[in-house]
């Protein structure tokens, strides 16, 4: 599949406005050299209340992708519009989980952390964002927590108070970089799990980047596989609500599908 699909090709459901576009959006770093081309030629339209997968391997520009629409970087070529708009400097309108473990403040409780980000991000007062921030944290099971530090919690209850704040900021656009790709496989499914079912609750918006077909699945409602570097758009999987339970025919049948469009492909192909 060499030729990108068009932009038209890419948009979700049509019934729904679109909130995200990336317009031919190539991304290139400086290097010693010269030039890397990390992100080339890439298409797509985001729907309100859809939840869009980025499929690739290490090193495909997924992450570059995700902060360019983030407004943490600009693309070199083509354009990146959120309702229309070109895209601006970060804001808590889209809100990022990282992989990382270290994105809390070190020095904030739990509780201090996510009601800190809701007094800057959604000016409320202390008492409106530490209610709010109460809730979150009560809803990603961590309750019993609040007064805690970072380093004294698990990687999976870091990533459960990023996801809280992150939610808390009530976002037009969540954006999630593989915030589960370094815990160990049971929490990863079980905060997929949770995830998922925050998402579906709340109706959000989300752009998500993995290289698990499985978490793909498990979380989209349309997954994208990019090609290996530099990433290119190649193929586009939509996930009908029936086949995003685990062990179900419709799962296995989709995960074989994507698998074999994936390793089928020579510029898919994944090694
Ligand atoms: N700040 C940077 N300066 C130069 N090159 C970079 C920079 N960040 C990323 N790259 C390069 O851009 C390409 C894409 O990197 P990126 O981190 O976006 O990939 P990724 O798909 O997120 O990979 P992973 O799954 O390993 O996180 C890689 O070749 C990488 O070396
Ligand atoms: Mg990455």
């Amino acid at each position: 599949m060499n030729v990108a699909p068009r932009l038209a090709d890419l948009a979700g459901d049509a019934a729904s406005p679109t909130l995200l576009t990336l317009d031919r959006v190539s991304i290139s770093y400086p290097t010693r050299d010269g030039t890397l081309t990390a992100v080339e030629d890439v298409s797509l339209a985001l729907s309100t209340g859809e939840r869009l997968v980025l499929l690739g391997p290490s090193g495909c520009g997924k992450s570059t992708l995700l902060r360019a629409v983030g407004g943490f970087l600009k693309p070199s070529t083509g354009e990146i519009r959120i309702n229309g708009e070109p895209i601006g400097a970060p804001s808590p309108d889209r809100m990022t989980v990282f992989q990382e473990f270290d994105q809390l403040l070190p020095w904030r409780t739990v509780l201090g952390n996510v009601r800190y980000a809701l007094e800057r991000g959604r000016s409320l007062s202390r008492r409106e964002a530490e209610a709010v921030a109460r809730g979150w944290l009560k809803r990603v099971g961590l309750k019993n927590f609040v007064d805690a530090f970072p380093h004294t919690l698990s990687g999976g209850m870091k990533q459960r108070v990023a996801i809280a704040r992150a939610f808390a900021l009530e976002p037009a656009l969540l954006l999630m970089d593989e915030p589960f790709a370094a815990l160990d496989a049971l929490t990863r499914r079980q905060m997929q799990d949770e995830l998922l079912k925050l998402c579906e609750e709340t109706g959000s918006t989300a752009l998500f980047v993995t290289h698990g077909i499985d978490e793909a699945i498990r979380v989209g409602t349309r997954i994208l596989a990019l090609t290996p570097h530099p990433g290119r758009l190649a193929a586009t999987f939509d996930v009908p609500p029936g086949s995003r339970t685990r062990g179900t025919t419709a799962f296995a049948e989709l995960e074989q599908k994507i698998q074999q469009a994936v390793f089928a492909d020579p510029e898919l192909d994944h090694g």
